[in-house]
């Protein structure tokens, strides 16, 4: 059996992760590999429905409540389907993992990181990624093209894309921080490119972290 790899991608609103965790699914699966593809918040019905809370534009969520409901989601996300992935030998990819509640509750809300750093540990059962990719993109390009792509973009995005240009640079400076705490595991990609090429950075990453025979 092949050994287990946890990957994670990250990155401010309208980075691209999405599209890129979808064309490295694929090259992974079509090179033979055991992938499973999931999201946070999100990846289990209980978990997609915290998400629905979470995202819906029109609620007033106080930050804790905010930062108990992602944790609340990953929690279940792990035992649900992360860990079981890895004990079966799987190379795991997720879109987004703990290091966006750190950007996201720590630097954007401005939750004591310390305690969300508890927090994740307990919810993760300190399972931490192998691997986290940040596609970097300017604050204001990424909002654009997030709104954009929202389908409820006539309304201006999700909960959190409704956020001020402050919160978001905020969330920004908080992955560029993350990535030089821990540079082994968290490797930032600009993602102001097209498509293909951020695509080509990560999969040269992939290739040499994981040592796959897939370039
Ligand atoms: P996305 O799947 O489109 O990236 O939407 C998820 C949103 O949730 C995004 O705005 C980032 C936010 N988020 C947090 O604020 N904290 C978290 O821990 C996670 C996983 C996501």
């Amino acid at each position: 059996m092949r050994k287990s790899f946890f990957i994670s991608l990250e990155g401010p609103e309208g980075s691209g992760k999405s599209t890129q965790c979808a064309l490295l699914t694929r090259l992974l699966t079509d090179n033979g590999y055991g992938v499973v593809a999931t999201r946070e918040p999100g990846g289990t019905a209980v978990a997609e429905a915290l998400r629905r809370i979470l995202l819906a534009p029109g609620r007033d969520i106080a930050p804790l409540t905010e930062l108990f409901l992602y944790e609340a989601s990953r929690a279940q996300h792990m035992a649900e389907i992360i860990l079981p992935a890895l004990r079966n030998g799987k190379i795991v990819i997720c879109d987004r993992f703990t290091d966006a509640t750190i950007a996201y509750q720590g630097y954007g809300r401005k939750l004591d990181k310390n305690v969300i750093r508890q927090l994740n540990n307990i919810a993760t059962q300190q399972r931490i990624p192998n691997l986290t990719i940040i596609l970097d993109v300017p604050v204001e390009t990424g909002l654009r093209r997030a709104r954009r792509l929202a389908k409820d973009s006539a309304a201006g995005g999700d909960r959190i894309e409704r956020e001020s240009a402050a919160f978001h640079r905020r969330v920004r400076r908080g992955y560029v921080e993350i990535a030089r705490g821990e540079p082994e595991r968290v490797k930032v990609v600009r993602a102001r490119d097209t498509i293909e090429k951020t695509h080509a950075a990560i999969v040269k990453i992939i290739g040499t972290v994981l040592n796959l025979n897939v370039i």
